[in-house]
């Protein structure tokens, strides 16, 4: 991942991601468990930034381990609870030494993973921490929604920090996604502005399926995210169900 990407925003991210439903995403990812006839109780959240998801399956009783490769996410991830255990790790090295019934990586985390080498290895390790029997879940941002600039967003509303302008640029050919953030935050009263460039890429969903076969998955249903209908052209953003079958 590019430097600096969540590094100087990580112990203001929970106040930047304020209106994100994350109790209907926890909702989402139990209603597909549901839909394949799967009931797990140990999850791997991978890619857990400060854990918002996590806290929220732990809440309802599942055992979860997060893992995030920026200490900055998960130092703000164990402020919380403690109720779930956090660990500093690249998922194209995750190693912790046990295996769990599934694992999710919500919020486009694996799209931050830009190159395909060290995503097909994230995924082999996944793979490796999951029970044969078991899912993975995740969704990523696809390649129509980082083409049409879905990052440039501004919040600029008075008094709700932190404030930010994103703008994007994406690259056809090596479908990088480029966004370019300016924050200001509220520090003990004070504002203060920085900057951090974020890379996703746009992986197809046809690299996606065949990294997860590599990775001993079999791909169960790919829905157009937080419905249970395929995904369109003009999907921006889809969920994969994938399970461990060897
Ligand atoms: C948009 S945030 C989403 C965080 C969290 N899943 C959520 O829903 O709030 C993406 C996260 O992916 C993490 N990440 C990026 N590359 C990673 C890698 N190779 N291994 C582990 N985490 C990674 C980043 O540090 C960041 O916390």
């Amino acid at each position: 991942m590019s430097s600096n990407q969540f590094t100087q925003i990580s112990p203001h991210y929970d106040d930047l991601m304020a209106g994100v439903p994350y109790g209907l995403w926890v909702e989402y990812v139990q209603a597909l468990l549901k839909h394949v006839g799967f009931d797990g109780h140990n999850v791997l959240d991978a890619a857990c930034g400060t854990g918002n998801v996590s806290e929220l399956l732990a809440e309802r009783g599942y055992g979860v381990v997060g893992v995030d490769i920026s200490a900055g996410m998960i130092e703000a991830a164990k402020a919380k609870s403690g109720r779930v255990e956090y660990h500093v790790q690249d998922l194209a090295e995750l190693d912790l030494g046990r295996q769990f019934d599934f694992a999710i990586s919500l919020f486009d985390s694996l799209n931050y993973i830009i190159d395909v080498e060290h995503l097909a290895k994230a995924m082999i390790r996944v793979g490796e921490h999951v029970v044969e029997g078991g899912y993975f879940i995740f969704d990523v941002n696809t390649i129509y929604a980082l083409a049409h600039h879905f990052f440039d967003q501004a919040n600029l509303a008075p008094g709700r920090y932190p404030h930010y302008i994103w703008s994007s640029e994406y690259d056809h050919a090596t479908r990088l996604c480029t966004v370019t953030m300016t924050f200001e935050v509220l520090e003990n009263g004070e504002t203060r502005q920085f900057k951090e460039v974020h890379t996703q890429r746009g992986h197809s969903l046809e690299e996606l399926q065949q990294m997860l076969i590599n990775a001993g998955f079999e791909v169960v249903d790919i829905f157009h995210a937080y419905r249970f209908r395929k995904p369109t052209r003009r999907s921006d953003r889809v969920f994969f169900v994938a399970k461990k079958v060897s």
